[in-house]
């Protein structure tokens, strides 16, 4: 069986094909990176007008890799959830549209779920039940997953994304976008103790959840006092720029750490499963392994191309189309709250 998998949510644009057994027979991903760049941060207009122009085109390399045609699919499957609206749209018209057109199923995704899943796919190997932690540029949450097609939601974070935070410290330390792998890089020549920064709800076991603004703010104040500032015409020190970028990372690491043995410890589960972009900060896997082989539990970390956003992942359909859950063709998207 022969499965396309389509991935609009937010800035990339991608499409796959997957097999009933897991098997990849392409991948494609229409990166948007340098159309946001200069703004510092995705812009849904020009995400969804870029997504449009690209949809197409990255669905037929996708085909044209996996050398088929669309009269050779079985089913295809959206991320409908969470993302921005525009984008999600042109995604699930094009699913849509090849479903009605060819008279195959539709599946829809979750694409929190699917970045749990890219370690499955992965892997190759059984990872369910474990606790799934997401941590991307709009999102960083814990879930308890029992099986692939039950997920229930431990903690979020309550204000910014750890990703989110990342590129906001990033563009205040005149590091460019995307922020995260820029900060690693600069964290590299820094000392991790050399500034004290907060890490909210670590010391607190019965809440699992995040907050990444006061710690934003906090790299901000060493930096610059309140109020307006132009940060790219600040003249810091490359060893002041190392130190915070090193002590920033270490303190969103130690949360995303912290509260993940916490989730192990609660739901009583003996495997970690970590998606989502920041999932390919250096240090994060590092010091999971590190706990890992100290605490004796399963870690799988997603790779870094199955990491930030890819269509792969949209694998998990497969367990729902084997569950029969496939979806009808007025179904809509559902953008979420814009952070979860
Ligand atoms: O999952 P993703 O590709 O997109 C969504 O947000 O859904 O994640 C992108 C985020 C960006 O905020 C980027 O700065 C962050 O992942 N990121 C990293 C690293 N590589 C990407 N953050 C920390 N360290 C990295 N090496
Ligand atoms: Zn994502």
């Amino acid at each position: 069986m022969k499965l396309l998998t389509i991935e609009t949510t937010c800035d990339e644009t991608a499409a796959a094909v997957v097999t009933d057994r897991l098997e990849v027979l392409s991948s494609v991903v229409a990166s948007q990176d340098r159309l946001h760049e200069r703004f510092g941060g995705v812009v849904p207009e020009i995400a969804s007008r870029a997504h449009l122009e690209r949809i197409l085109p990255v669905i037929d390399e996708a085909l044209r890799r996996a050398g088929i045609g669309l009269a050779d699919l079985d089913a295809v499957a959206v991320a409908t959830t969470p993302g921005l609206a525009g984008s999600l749209l042109v995604g699930l018209m094009a699913a849509k549209t090849i479903a009605l057109l060819q008279r195959i199923p539709l599946v829809a995704v979750n694409h929190l779920q699917a970045h749990i899943y890219a370690c499955r796919i992965a892997s190759g190997e059984d990872v369910f039940p474990c606790v799934g932690l997401i941590v991307s540029g709009g999102h960083t949450a814990l879930y308890r997953c029992q099986s692939p097609l039950d997920f229930h939601m431990l903690g979020c974070t309550i204000d910014d994304a750890a990703g989110e935070a990342f590129d906001k410290v990033a563009s205040m330390l005149n590091l460019g976008y995307p922020g995260g792998p820029a900060v690693q890089r600069a964290a590299a020549a820094g000392k991790p103790q050399a500034y004290p920064l907060p890490r909210p709800f670590l010391d607190d076991p019965d809440r699992l959840d995040f907050s990444f603004s006061g710690l934003k703010t906090a790299v901000r104040y060493q930096i610059v006092g309140p109020g307006k500032h132009d940060f790219r015409s600040l003249q810091l020190q490359p060893q002041q720029v190392a130190d915070l970028a090193a002590s920033f990372q270490e303190a969103v690491v130690d949360c995303l750490v912290g509260k993940s043995l916490q989730a192990l410890q609660r739901t009583g589960f003996r495997t970690l499963c970590v998606g989502g972009g920041v999932a390919a900060n250096q240090r994060l896997r590092q010091r999971l392994s590190e706990e890992a082989d100290r605490q004796g539990f399963r870690l799988f970390l997603a790779p870094l191309a199955l990491a930030t956003d890819n269509a792969v992942m949209g694998a998990i359909a497969i367990e729902r189309l084997k569950a029969g859950l496939v979806e009808p063709l007025d179904i809509e998207v559902s953008p979420g709250p814009l952070r979860a």
